[in-house]
């Protein structure tokens, strides 16, 4: 899913080969691409609509889906076509909040439309939404049973199933929070690959978030946090895929603290269980590389005045080269915009990695660099993560903004921190790194 929405490294080659005369002509008539597909052929549900929701929508908007409506047949969609228009084109729906024109593009488990297919779903709703002609519907799709592991396509099933306790969520009132320790069954140490968390088929609409983080026994009995987390389950995200070679440690006997966030939802649900699986290299492999999932924090106050705005910054560098994995920053619902930059002090260089400018709070993603342009990082460099908070009455989900916010746990409080993947390299891993990106770049360029 979302692969074809992918912005590939090969565009540059492409660049390099379209005659000038065409990009002349795009320029001259923006709209060409779209408007001679609409001239002689309108867009309709049967023909464009259908095949793109079945790629970038239906794995959340159909029975056992997290999306609240099914967008599988004409009927169901017709009459949200304005809806549609409106959400595609303002790149809040399929939800993947990350922007388009700056910063590393080449994603894991991307949802992002294309500008193409964003033009397409506006061209049809302005059209009226015709159907079109019946014969041209794409074969529906087969969907797999929504109690499975999603990565199970990928992976197979999980080596290791770690279920909460069962939690009983109301039909209505406040947030909850359970936190039960659940052990690990597993003897002995062994590395992560991928880690899934799912919740029950009917939990889907009550677990807002999911946290869950290591915990190995202390000598004195007591428990010891590992700092570490394994991941941070939200609405709409996947887990963590580690790059092929790259693995994350599961000391044995080690222990997960679940925290999880139910919030009720118009129907009672009983007994509650979410899980974690967990997908491990085999027994006895020693990955060539280590990663560690941590919590990055900003420094400085929090404090946003009424009506007021704010922005964080953390530094941090590493006295051993890394490879930048993942970001999913964080925050409440003030949290409006975040980015990932390197500095290098040798040079005054700054470079972008990442820039989120829509950064919604219903969605925490994690965006999983490619592991080709995973961003690799020298000794002295410098890795610098900023949010943004707006407590004016402009940001749409704030709840007050006639109220000071500060540092705080609860959801009217705000956070800033960004959990970032981060493999430790030493300088032989860092220049080997360097050589394969820049030998396979010069055969990518010898093709195009
Ligand atoms: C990862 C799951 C997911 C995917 C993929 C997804 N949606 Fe949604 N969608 C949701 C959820 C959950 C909601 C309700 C909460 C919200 O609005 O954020 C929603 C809400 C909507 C709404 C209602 C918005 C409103 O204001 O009432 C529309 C329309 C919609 N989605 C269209 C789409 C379309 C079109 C696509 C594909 C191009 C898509 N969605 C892909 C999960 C998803």
């Amino acid at each position: 899913m979302g692969q074809s929405s992918h912005h590939s490294t090969g565009m540059n080659g492409f660049w390099t080969i379209v005659p000038a005369l065409v990009v002349l002509s795009l320029i001259a008539f923006p709209g060409v691409g779209v408007s001679q597909d609409s001239a002689d052929d309108p867009v309709t549900f049967a023909a464009d609509i259908a095949p793109l929701l079945q790629e970038n929508c239906q794995v959340c908007h159909r029975e056992g889906g997290i999306g609240p409506m099914s967008f599988l047949s004409y009927d169901e969609v017709r009459p949200w076509a304005p809806i549609i228009r409106d959400v595609v084109r303002a790149r809040e729906m399929p939800p993947y909040h990350y922007d388009t024109n700056i910063g590393i593009q080449e994603l894991k488990e991307d949802r992002r439309l294309t500008e193409e297919e964003i033009a397409t779903f506006v061209a049809w709703a302005d059209a009226g939404a015709p159907l079109g002609d019946l014969s041209e519907l794409p074969e529906p799709m087969e969907w797999p049973d929504p109690t499975d592991w999603r990565l199970a396509e990928q992976f197979g099933q999980p080596d290791l199933v770690v279920p909460a306790k069962p939690f009983s969520v109301p039909a209505e009132g406040q947030d909850l929070w359970w936190e039960p320790l659940v052990e690990i069954p597993l003897e002995n140490d062994r590395y992560i690959r991928a880690i899934e968390v799912k919740p029950s088929v009917e939990g889907r609409k009550v677990v807002h978030h999911a946290n869950t983080t290591l915990y190995l026994p202390e000598q004195g009995g007591g428990l010891e946090s590992q700092g570490g987390r394994f991941t941070e389950y939200a609405s709409g995200k996947l887990g963590e895929i580690l790059p092929e070679g790259t693995g994350r440690l599961l000391p044995a006997n080690s222990l997960v603290r679940w925290s999880i966030h139910y919030y009720p939802m118009g129907d009672a649900v009983e007994d509650e269980v979410t899980e974690l699986g967990f997908w491990l290299y085999p027994e006895g492999y020693e990955p060539e590389l280590e990663q560690t999932l941590g919590r990055f924090s900003m420094e400085g106050d929090l404090d946003i005045a009424p009506q007021g705005t704010a922005m964080v910054q953390g530094f941090h560098s590493w006295d051993h080269p890394v490879r930048i994995d993942s970001f999913q920053p964080h925050g409440h619902l003030r949290l409006t915009a975040a980015s990932l930059e390197v500095f290098y002090p040798d040079t005054g260089e700054r470079e972008v990695v990442s820039m989120v400018s829509n950064w919604h709070p219903g969605w925490q993603l994690s965006h999983i660099y490619e592991d080709d342009v995973a961003p690799l990082i020298p000794v002295g460099a410098v890795m610098v993560v900023s949010q943004w908070y707006d407590n004016t009455s402009e940001n749409p989900h704030n709840p007050d903004p006639d109220v000071w916010v500060y540092r705080g746990g609860r959801t009217t409080d705000e956070m800033s921190h960004a959990w970032i993947a981060v493999t430790h390299l030493d300088q032989q891993d860092y220049d080997r790194l360097v050589a394969e990106r820049a030998a396979k770049a010069s055969l990518a360029g010898d093709d195009g």
